[in-house]
């Protein structure tokens, strides 16, 4: 492993750019040449592709956002793109990628590996933790955090009125945000995609607390089969007029900002594991960290599983929001 190239793709994440600062610093230490890749797939169609030094990656690990920018590249997806990116590949002699993203990332990752046999290691960088093999992703308790703020800022203002707030918040696919956020604000009712969606019994629980809350939050994830929280409020609205309601989606805000420490140590841990993974000539998995161990796990077998999800925390939302 002489030279290699690192790159973001996907939603961006708090910590990836610790993650690329532990990507360069170790390979620096071990004498590799290191090059970022800009836009993630995009720059490794076009060529854009620039040597990073120790220097570049100072002063970032605090920093939201990624250094080196990502993409969802709509071209990597197409046979004519991946062959670019290859012919960039021998251009720039890449002996190895690191590949810091989520499901898409790992997802052109493993067609590219089999297609064209370049070495590629994964890290975990997305807010919504939706990945196998791994405890936690970059990003996804800086995220938990922003949430866990802003709610806690909307209860003030809630119970100040009596209000109900549906409080929207990213996971089209996955529940970790939603659920876990939810515990830590105290919500009254948590929906997540993984989970049928009944409003009626939605009324039913906040008709339970009605009387003895001065505010109820609803936690909904994006990706909920009610449709979203303007859907549930509306909903609501309907089956019981008496509720002053609002709604919040918190947005992007969730990904921005600066990484919690928790973040930047998985991060710092992540990317010197993948440059060490690639020196032993590892390839086509991803690095994770499950039980304070590192642990590598095949792209195929990282991308689109929930299982990790702990549905056990619904129930305890029931018993503690009664
Ligand atoms: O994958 C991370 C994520 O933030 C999801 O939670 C959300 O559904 C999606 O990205 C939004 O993506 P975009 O910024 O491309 O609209």
């Amino acid at each position: 492993m002489k030279k290699i190239g690192v790159l973001t793709s996907g939603g961006d994440a708090p910590g990836m750019n610790a993650a690329i600062r532990a990507v360069v610093r170790t390979c620096i230490f071990k004498n590799i040449e290191v090059y970022g890749i800009c836009e993630g797939y995009n720059g490794l169609i076009e060529g854009n592709i620039n040597p990073l030094t120790s220097k570049d990656v100072s002063n970032i690990i605090q920093r939201g956002g990624t250094i080196i920018k990502s993409s969802r590249s709509q071209g990597f997806f197409t046979a004519e793109g991946r062959k670019k990116a290859f012919q960039n590949v021998q251009k720039f002699e890449l002996d190895g990628i690191v590949a810091i993203g989520g499901n898409g990332t790992f997802t052109g990752a493993n067609i590219f590996n089999q297609e064209y046999d370049v070495s590629i290691v994964g890290i975990p960088g997305t807010i919504d933790n939706d990945l196998f093999g791994t405890d936690n992703t970059i990003g996804y308790d800086t995220a938990l955090n922003t949430v866990v703020e802003a709610v806690d800022k909307i209860k003030d203002t809630a119970s100040s009125h009596n209000r109900l707030c549906i409080v929207e918040v990213m996971g089209k696919d996955a529940g970790f945000i939603a659920l876990n956020s939810g515990i830590g604000v105290g919500a009254d009712a948590i929906l997540i995609p993984e989970t049928p969606t009944y409003i009626d019994q939605l009324v039913e629980k906040l008709d339970n607390g009605r009387d003895h809350k001065s505010s109820m939050i609803v936690i909904v994830a994006e990706g909920d089969d009610a449709g979203g929280a303007y859907q549930v409020a509306n909903e609501l609205k309907e089956q019981c007029p008496n509720y002053d309601s609002r709604v919040t989606i918190l947005g992007h805000v969730q990904r921005g900002g600066s990484p919690s420490a928790l973040d930047r140590v998985l991060a710092s841990q992540m990317g010197h594991s993948a440059v060490n993974a690639l020196a032993e000539n590892k390839t086509n998995l991803m690095v994770g960290i499950i039980d304070k161990q590192i642990t590598y796990t095949p792209f195929e077998k990282c991308v689109k599983h929930n299982d990790k999800l702990n549905k056990k925390l619904l129930d305890l939302t029931e018993i503690l929001s009664y």
